[in-house]
């Protein structure tokens, strides 16, 4: 992990917030390939779940939200994590760290910080959610929280996009937004963070069809993970058992991957019932239920939830791609070369391709920056002229860029450039005239 939390970066993928502050907890900031990547991987998901499907509506509901969608929710009594305190260093921790040797409240407990013994207490529930407050006056009434998931949005615009959008159950609404979460012990760099983005979508259905959606969705949602390219002995199914479920949850399947830290989530599809609109209605008093035109039967809708973290999903993607491999010496290169390479989707990869001129005379750099500002104009591209051309090829398979366009003495004869292509480091001649067509059907997947 740490080779890849240095390339990240090294390369401008991703950066400690506040850095020069000595950094704030597990947040982190997406710099210039970062965000690039998260945002190809927003896309391709709105892309499938929204465009692609007839039967699903997009949304961007607010941050804040009435305080009372939390209470309706179950966020405020249910949302906790079992803690403990030690008594001599006044760290905290949950419950359940690993590291705990012992019964916390009991003399054996031993404090993974300190090493002391018989200090931790006793677990005590603490909410997840982060306060604030709305207007000028900091009291109680005025408090609200910054969500804990996307998904209560949708469900209180459920009747709003219903009826403006013409649709009928069964249908989905589909969300991209951050979500906040003052975890207690969050880490291993960007999978588990106090801000994150999430990309739900909840489908609502008829009672009684609830079983066989939740397969359906399973189905679709794995095969969505396979199509961002990751190794698929890398991920498997995790079903929730009775003690892990959510409050809100009447089954639950996570998507794992094997990251350098172990097997972890970093999807879920869950059977949430008809849990939250029966709550929504109780709370605020609002009939939420749906009239059968077909049937004019009148039912609160079931909700089979999908929901992704897209910080997660991008370090799958960037913890499935990174490589270290020997290879071949290219141009100016001696035998073998030791490279770190992300090997990621090109469609996925924040740089299409980098155009470079072999070198800086003989109007080679004049071409070069045509066709890079040719390119450009279709695709996210790079142009580098500094240094030999191995050191750029290196620069690139680092960021995970999967064509280099080299533009050398034969362009100025004949037109046509080289293209190497990251994986394989073979090197075709293609004419420049045919480049955005080369590119797009290479990148079309
Ligand atoms: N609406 C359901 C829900 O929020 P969840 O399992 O708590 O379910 C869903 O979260 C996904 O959100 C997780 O699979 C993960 O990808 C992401 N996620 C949750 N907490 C996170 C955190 N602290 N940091 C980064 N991602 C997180």
């Amino acid at each position: 992990m740490e080779k890849l939390v240095s390339l990240a970066k090294r390369r401008g993928f991703v950066f400690q917030s506040s850095e020069i502050y000595g950094g704030l907890g597990s947040v982190w900031d997406y710099g210039p390939l970062g965000v690039e990547l998260k945002k190809n991987i927003k896309e391709r998901w709105w892309r499938s779940m929204v465009h692609e499907r007839e039967d699903i509506e997009g949304l961007d509901a607010a941050i804040l939200m009435h305080p009372k969608v939390w209470e309706a929710s179950g966020h405020i009594a249910g949302f906790t994590d079992p803690l403990v305190d030690c008594k001599h260093c006044k760290n905290r921790f949950r419950a359940d760290d690993p590291r705990i040797k012992g019964t916390p409240g009991q003399p054996d407990a031993q404090c993974p910080a300190c090493g002391t013994k018989g200090t931790l207490t006793a677990p005590r529930q603490f909410n997840l959610m982060f306060k604030t407050f709305m207007g000028p006056v900091e009291e109680d009434a005025a408090v609200i929280y910054l969500r804990p998931e996307t998904a209560q949005g949708i469900y209180v615009n459920y009747l709003n996009v219903l009826q403006s959008s013409r649709q009928k159950i069964p249908f989905g609404i589909a969300q991209i937004g951050k979500a906040f979460r003052n975890e207690i012990t969050p880490g291993n760099f960007i999978f588990r963070t106090r801000e994150f983005e999430q990309m739900e979508m909840q489908f609502f259905v008829k009672p009684g069809s609830e079983k066989e959606w939740f397969e359906r969705w399973r189905a679709e949602r794995m095969q969505w993970v396979e199509g961002l390219g990751v190794r698929t002995e890398k991920l498997r199914w995790h079903q929730h058992g009775k003690d892990e479920l959510a409050h809100y949850a009447a089954d639950a399947y996570d998507i794992q991957y094997e990251f350098p830290f172990g097997w972890q989530e970093f999807e879920g599809i869950h059977n949430r019932t008809d849990f939250d609109l029966k709550n929504h209605q109780q709370h605020s008093g609002k009939k939420l239920d749906y009239l059968d035109a077909a049937t004019n039967e009148r039912f609160i809708p079931y909700v089979v939830e999908t929901s992704a973290g897209a910080d997660r999903t991008a370090l799958v993607v960037l913890c499935d791609a990174y490589r270290e491999e020997a290879v071949k010496g290219e141009e100016g290169e001696g035998n073998e070369q030791q490279r770190v390479v992300l090997k990621l989707k090109p469609s996925l990869a924040p740089l299409k391709a980098a155009v470079f001129p072999l070198v800086n005379k003989d109007g080679m750099p004049d071409v070069a920056r045509r066709i890079y500002d040719d390119l450009r104009r279709r695709f996210n591209v790079f142009y580098d002229d500094g240094g030999s051309i191995g050191r750029r090829y290196r620069r690139q398979d680092e960021a995970g860029t999967p064509f280099g366009i080299t533009i050398d003495g034969q362009t100025t004869q004949d037109q046509t450039v080289t293209v190497r292509d990251r994986d394989t480091l073979k090197q075709v001649r293609v004419a420049s005239s045919a480049l955005i067509e080369y590119l797009a059907e290479k990148l079309a997947t």
